[in-house]
C-alpha cells in the first residue's frame, strides 16, 4: 500500500530513490514522485508507473538528500497533483506518506481558513503545511514533525525533509511500516526492506509512535514522548536477487515455480524423524502449555484467511482441537470474547496488514495468547505476537499471494503435528504426516511440469464471464483460494461454494456459460463430489475437475490429475494447479499479472 524511500549521504539520491521505488512498485503503482534537496527542493511526480517517473527526472537532478513515493490512491484520484511528495506552500517542506489521516478534512478546513491554498485532494498535503507552520516555531525539524503528529488522527509512515536543513531526514511510524537502513556514511529509510537490500542488510524497524532522525553518519530514534530509544540493528537475510524476476516473464510465475524450494525452507530443521514431531522453537511454549489449549482461533485477511481455513482443518484432524478461522478484518470489530484456553494464530505474509495487526493488538490487550505465522522477519505482526513460525519463503513480490499461501499451509501442518503429538496423534500417524510433508516438494515439481497443459485449459476457460469453484470440507478453502486467485489477477468473476451447498441456491447459476472448477480429491468424500459433478453436468454446466484420477468421461469436460499425498496434506497440492490456471488465464486475457488493478501488496490501511 504505497511505498516510501528516503536517502541521505554522499551519493546522488535520485537514482537510489528511483531504484528503490521500482522495487516497491508492487505496493502501489498509480503514481510516483521524488524530491531532492539541493539549494531548494526539486520535485518531479507523475500519474503512472515508476518507469514514467524516471522519464521525467532529468539527468541533472543532483542532491544527496531526497525522498520518494509510489502511490496507491486512498484520498483523491491518481493524478500528477495527488502524487507524492507534497510540498508546503513556501516549498520548504516535502513529505511522503503512507496510511490515512482520518481528521484530514477538519485540518484542511482550518488551514484553508488561514489562507493556505491546497494543490491536491490528498490527506498528506495537510502534513506538509502543518509541518511548515510548526518548523517556524520550533528549533528542529524533529520537533516540528513531532508537534504536527500530535494533531493527527489516523495511520502514517512518513518521511520529511526541510530545504533549510539539508543534513537530515525525519521519518515516523504509526500503523504503517518504516524501516531504517544503515549504510557506510549514508542512511536510508523505506516502507519495506525490498527498497534497501541492494544497499544494506542492516536495518532497524520503527515501532508505532516512534520517530527517527537520519543524518549521513547515523541515526537516533525517539518514542512519542521524545525520549530516545535504543535499537538493535537486525540483519536481513533476503538479498536483491530475491527481488528479480529471475528470467521468468512475471514474478507470479517465478513465485509459483519456487514453491518446491520455499516449502522445503519452511520445513527445514523442523521435522524430527525419530519422534515424528515438528520442532517449533519460535512458539516459546513448553509441552505443558501446549497441551493446555482447548481451542485454536485463526485470523488473517484474504488468502491468508483461506490458508487459515486449511490450517483449522489440519489442526482439528491431527490434534483433535476445535479450530476455526475468521477474517481478521471482521474479528477486530466484533468485540471478540477472548478466552485464556484458546491459542490465537495470526497469519500474514507481509506482517504489516493493518486489520490483522489491529486484531492482534486487541487480542493482546485482552490477555490472549497469540502466535504469528509470518513471512517478513521483524515485521510489525512478528514483533507484536508472543511467538510464532516464520515461513522463510523469501519475499513475495507479485501482488497475488502464492508461495506464502502454500508455505503457510505447510506451517499449519507443522503446528498441527506439534499440537497433535503432545496429545493423541499416534507415532504412526506422526510418521505418515512427516513423510507426506517430505514428499510435497517433489510432487509440486510434477504439477509444475503440467504448466503447458494447464495454460491450454486456461485459454479455453478464460473467455467465460464467470466461473464457479466448488470443494467439500478440505477442498472448500482450496476452492475459495482458487476463485480468489482467478478474480484478482484475471478479473474473471469467480464464486466459491462448498460443493454441498450448490443445490441450496447457486445451482441456479449453472449452465453452459458458467463453468465449474471442481476440487475432487481421492478421499472419503469422493463419491459425494462425483455426484455433484453429475448434477452440474445435468444442467449443461462444463466441469474442469482437479483431483487424483480421471473420472467417468460423462462427469468432467477436462481433468487435471495431480499426485496424491496424505488426505490431510492434499489441499496444499490441489492449490498449485489453480494458481497456474489463474496465472495463464490472466496472461491469455492480457492482464497486468503482477500488479492487478485496484490492488496493492500489503494493505496497511483499514
Ligand atoms: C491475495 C492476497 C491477499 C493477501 C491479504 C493478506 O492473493 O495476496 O488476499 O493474502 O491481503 O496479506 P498478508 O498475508 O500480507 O497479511
Amino acid at each position: 500500500m504505497c511505498g516510501i524511500v528516503a536517502y541521505i549521504g554522499p551519493k546522488d539520491a535520485a537514482p537510489i530513490l528511483l531504484e528503490g521505488l521500482q522495487r516497491l512498485e508492487y505496493r502501489g503503482y498509480d503514481s510516483a514522485g521524488v524530491v531532492v534537496s539541493n539549494k531548494g527542493l526539486k520535485l518531479r511526480k507523475v500519474k503512472g508507473r515508476v518507469a514514467d517517473l524516471a522519464k521525467v527526472v532529468p539527468a541533472r537532478f543532483k542532491g544527496g538528500l531526497g525522498i520518494g513515493h509510489t502511490r496507491w490512491a486512498t484520498h483523491g484520484v491518481p493524478s500528477d497533483e495527488n502524487a507524492h511528495p507534497h510540498l508546503s506552500a513556501d516549498q520548504r517542506i516535502a513529505v511522503v506518506h503512507n496510511g490515512i489521516i482520518e481528521n484530514a478534512g477538519e485540518l484542511r478546513a482550518k488551514l484553508e481558513a488561514d489562507g493556505v491554498e491546497f494543490l491536491s485532494e490528498t490527506d498528506t498535503e495537510v502534513l506538509a503545511h502543518l509541518i511548515a507552520h510548526a518548523v517556524d516555531e520550533n528549533d528542529s525539524l524533529e520537533e516540528a514533525v513531532r508537534k504536527t503528529l500530535k494533531s493527527i488522527v489516523g495511520t502514517y509512515g512518513i518521511a520529511v525533509i526541510d530545504a533549510e536543513r539539508p543534513g537530515e531526514v525525519v521519518v515516523a511510524r504509526n500503523g504503517s511500516p518504516i524501516v531504517v537502513g544503515i549504510g557506510e556514511k549514508e542512511m536510508f529509510a523505506a516502507s519495506d526492506v525490498a527498497a534497501l537490500v541492494r544497499y544494506t542488510r542492516q536495518v532497524v524497524h520503527l515501532e508505532d509512535g516512534e520517530l527517527a532522525v537520519l543524518k549521513a553518519d547515523g541515526f537516533h530514534t525517539f518514542a512519542s514522548d521524545a525520549r530516545e530509544t535504543a535499537k538493535e540493528p537486525l540483519t536481513v537475510d533476503w538479498d536483491a536477487g530475491h527481488y528479480d524476476t529471475g528470467g521468468y516473464e512475471h514474478y507470479l510465475l517465478k513465485e509459483i515455480s519456487e514453491q518446491p524450494e520455499t516449502m522445503t525452507r519452511t520445513m527445514s530443521g523442523r521435522l524430527d524423524e525419530r519422534f515424528h514431531v515438528a520442532h517449533l522453537g519460535g512458539l516459546n511454549m513448553d509441552a505443558r502449555e501446549t497441551r493446555g489449549f482447548r481451542r485454536v482461533k485463526i485470523i488473517g485477511c484474504g488468502s491468508a484467511y483461506y490458508s487459515g481455513q486449511i490450517g483449522a482443518q489440519l489442526i482439528e484432524e491431527l490434534a483433535r482441537i476445535p479450530a476455526d478461522a475468521e477474517p481478521a478484518s471482521e474479528f477486530r470489530y466484533r468485540n471478540p470474547v477472548v478466552d485464556p484456553d484458546t491459542l490465537y494464530v495470526a497469519i500474514s505474509q507481509s506482517g504489516e496488514t493493518y486489520d490483522t495487526l489491529a486484531a492482534v493488538q486487541e487480542l493482546k490487550r485482552k490477555g490472549g495468547r497469540v502466535i504469528g505465522i509470518v513471512n517478513a522477519v521483524g515485521s510489525a505482526i512478528a514483533r507484536e505476537v508472543d511467538g510464532g513460525i516464520y515461513l522463510h519463503a523469501g519475499p513475495e513480490v507479485s501482488v497475488a499471494s502464492t508461495k506464502a499461501f502454500t508455505s503457510t499451509s505447510v506451517a499449519f501442518a507443522l503446528l498441527a503435528l506439534h499440537l497433535g503429538r503432545v496429545r493423541d496423534l499416534s507415532p504412526a500417524d506422526g510418521r505418515r504426516i512427516v513423510e507426506g510433508l517430505r514428499r510435497l516438494p517433489g510432487q509440486i515439481e510434477q504439477i509444475l511440469e503440467q504448466g503447458e497443459a494447464i495454460a491450454e485449459l486456461a485459454k479455453k476457460y478464460a473467455d467465460h464471464p464467470s466461473m464457479m469453484f466448488v470443494g467439500r470440507v478440505r477442498g472448500y478453502p482450496v476452492a475459495r483460494e482458487g476463485a480468489q486467485k482467478l478474480k484478482e489477477i484475471s478479473y474473471v468473476h469467480a464464486e466459491a461454494y462448498p460443493a454441498s451447498e450448490l443445490k441450496h441456491g447457486p445451482l441456479a447459476l449453472i449452465g453452459p456459460e458458467m463453468p465449474t472448477v471442481a476440487i475432487v480429491p481421492d478421499d472419503e468424500l469422493l463419491d459425494k463430489n462425483l455426484t455433484t459433478l453429475g448434477e452440474i453436468r445435468a444442467r449443461g454446466g462444463r466441469v474442469l475437475m482437479v483431483g487424483h484420477r480421471e473420472p467417468d468421461a460423462k462427469l468432467a469436460d477436462d481433468v487435471i490429475v495431480i499426485p496424491k499425498n496424505e488426505i490431510e496434506l492434499d489441499p496444499i497440492l490441489l492449490t498449485i494447479p489453480l494458481q497456474l490456471l489463474a496465472y495463464h488465464a490472466a496472461v491469455a486475457l492480457g492482464r497486468d499479472v503482477d500488479k492487478p488493478r485496484n490492488l496493492a501488496k500489503s494493505v496497511t490501511v483499514e
